[in-house]
Order: structure tokens, then sequence, then C-alpha cells
């Protein structure tokens, strides 16, 4: 973790809010990369996600009042809100995250105090690694994102960030949010971060699309298989059966679920039994699912999926994230880090004109307060 960043992040607080007052607090909360399973935490199928060393710091301190004062060194504004009056998601920037935190609790019953908050993290925003995720209480983060926000995601990013154990991938099945931990061959892989130097924006209308057109193929494939309650219950041969009855566009939503979620059940074996030749020609099978059938992918995150697979010490590579931009995700040989990202930047650079940002990543933990930053 870069402490760093977190003093950073407490001398701006103080700037900002003045240093009067109880002393503020200082948390950091994980991103995560997901090592398996694209979108498939919204049907209810499991995940292999890792939470990593970067993530999101905020400081912190309690108000007498109603108000809720967020500042960010990664976006610009100072956000000011009086908790009796909260605006809507689009007025409140990047700080429709705590707000909606804020008012989702209130819905539930809990009366707040307001707060000072300052945000700064070491995750680039938007680039697919969970820094809205790593917000204050993940799992609260998880009911604002969603309810308040704006998008229908899943819960593996709060739960990555929330859960996450060093040294391990964490095992959580979405479906009945029972979760258990991989042990990883760390001394043999590294973790390696393509940033296609593009952010997507969530909200913007594409992911909840795909909930939209993989929800709809599920309708209509209970129709012949009323027991299935999400598309992680759908088999092969129901959805083929099924096919008849789905656009072309729903039939290659689902097919990526159900292939993902096979994926997935697979990972798990190969990775606990340190199969990573296996394990990442599933990565590899994941990026073309992504890519072709899904449609989450962009030309430069398949140029770095290619890039990755084409090094001899390359295990296999796979967006990570939603996709439509931000970074992906390679497993490489321990020792090969530096090989691996020359050769990565350099053919990047020929065909984009720009290099990408490749660096390798470490494990993190759950959220915990910072004492010595
Ligand atoms: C985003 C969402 C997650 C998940 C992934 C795709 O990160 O927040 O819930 O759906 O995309 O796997």
């Amino acid at each position: 973790m870069d402490l760093a960043t977190g003093r950073r992040v407490r001398q701006f607080f103080r700037e900002r809010f003045g240093g009067d007052g109880p002393p503020e607090r200082l948390f950091f909360a994980s991103g995560r990369v997901n090592l398996l399973g694209a979108h498939v935490d919204y049907h209810g199928g499991p995940v292999l996600p890792v939470a990593v060393d970067r993530g999101v710091f905020v400081a912190a301190r309690v108000r007498a009042d109603r108000r809720l004062r967020a500042v960010s060194l990664d976006f610009p504004g100072a956000h000011d809100f009086d908790l009796d009056a909260p605006p809507n998601a689009a007025a409140a920037g990047f700080a429709a995250y705590p707000l909606g935190i804020c008012v989702t609790l209130e819905e539930g019953g809990a009366r707040l105090r307001g707060l000072d908050l300052a945000f700064g993290g070491t995750v680039p925003p938007g680039a697919g690694m969970s820094s809205s995720a790593a917000i204050l209480v993940a799992t609260a983060t998880a009911i604002a994102e969603t309810r308040f926000v704006g998008v229908r995601c899943g819960i593996m990013d709060q739960f990555a960030s929330a859960l996450g154990r060093a040294g391990h991938a964490l095992w959580l099945d979405c479906k009945d949010q029972s979760h258990d931990y991989v042990a990883l061959p760390s001394e043999r892989m590294s973790f390696m971060m393509l940033d296609s130097m593009t952010r997507r924006e969530l909200a913007g209308g594409s992911f909840n699309r795909r909930v939209d057109e993989s929800t709809g193929a599920l309708a209509k494939i209970r129709r012949t298989a009323p027991g299935a309650t999400c598309l992680r219950d759908v088999t092969s041969a129901q959805l083929e059966a099924a096919r008849g009855d789905l656009t072309d566009v729903e039939w290659k939503r689902a097919r990526h679920v159900v292939g993902e979620v096979a994926r997935v059940q697979r990972a798990r074996a190969l990775l606990a039994a340190g199969e990573l030749l296996e394990f990442g020609s599933l990565m590899g099978q994941s990026h073309q699912s992504s890519r072709h059938l899904y449609e989450v992918s962009t030309d430069r995150l398949d140029a770095l999926h290619e890039l990755s697979v084409d090094h001899p010490d390359c295990y296999g590579a796979r967006l990570t994230g939603a996709g439509f931009g931000g970074c992906a995700l390679a497993v490489v040989r321990r020792g090969c880090e530096e090989s691996f990202q020359a050769h990565v930047v350099e053919g990047f650079a020929r065909r984009f004109g720009l290099s990408p940002a490749v660096y390798p990543i470490g494990f993190g933990g759950a959220l915990f307060e910072v004492a010595d930053a």
C-alpha cells in the first residue's frame, strides 16, 4: 500500500476542512482485479476476484450538523450537501458514492450526522479496478451503487474489497453469497495490469443495456426451463433448446454467461492445483467470449490481450472489470515482469502511438484504518 498517498489525503483534508475539532481518521479499502468470471455476478454466477494493494484512502471526520462535504484528489470540485435535501446522483459527481451510502442508510431508518470527507486513490478511476467500490463501508457501497448511482452491477467488487485476503483469490458464489479462499501459487506468478488508457463511464448506459439484454434472454429461456431463477442456473442444453426464441443479441449474451460460469467452476480446481497454463487458457477463452459474445471489449483491450499472450512467459490475459475500456490483467511467470512489460509497451505504442501503463500489482486486503500515515 502506498502510504505517501495516504499522507497526501490527510494533508488535503486539513487544507480543505481545517485542523480544528476532533482529528480526522484515515481509512484504506482495496481495489480488485477479477481473475475470471466476466459479467456473471449479476447473473448469480461464481467469480474469482483478488484484492490488490492499490485502492482508495478516505480521511473522514464527523460533523455536528447534517452537512456532507466531500473533496477528492482525483476529481475536480468540492461538494457540499444537506442530508435533509440531498440532490440526485447525477448532480453529485464523484460524491454520489458517499452520498448514496448516506441516503440509502437513511432510507433504511438511520439518522446520520454530517461528515467531512477527503478521498484519494492509487487505482486509476474508471480503469476497471473498482475505485468506486473501495470507498467507505464496502457493503454499504453495494446498496448505494445499485440503488442510488444507478449502475445495476453485481456484488463482486464490494465483496472483493471487503473480504479479500493476501495471497488468495476470493471464491464468491454470487447466488447464495457464500465464499471461500483459493490459495494462489504466488511464488511462481505475478499479476500485471495493462491500462488501455481509455476510461469508461459505467453509468453511461452500455453496462445497463447488457443487463437488460441478458435478463431479457433469461425471461424467454424460463418458458422452457422454469426452474432457472438466474442465468447461472441455465445449462447449455436448456440454452440450445431456447435458441429459436432468442434474438441474436440475447443468444450471444446468454451464451457468454453460461460458458463463463462453467469456466469459473473449472478454474477453481486448476488454481488450487497450481495449474497456471490451463488456468491461463481459460482467461483467454473468457476474453474472447467477452469480446465476441458479450461485446464489452475494445480494440485496445484486444491488442493488450494479443500482445500479452504472444509473450512466452505469459500464462494468460483478459480484460478485467466491466470492459468498455479500462484495464486488462495478465498473469505472468514471476521474474519475467520487465521483459513482459517492454514487449507489451512497445507493441502497443507501435500500433496506437501512445504508451500504455503496464505495471505489476500486489495483494491487498480488507478495509482497514491507517494509523501511520
Ligand atoms: C463491473 C461491476 C461488477 C461486475 C463487473 C463485470 O466491475 O461493478 O459487478 O459485473 O463489472 O464482471
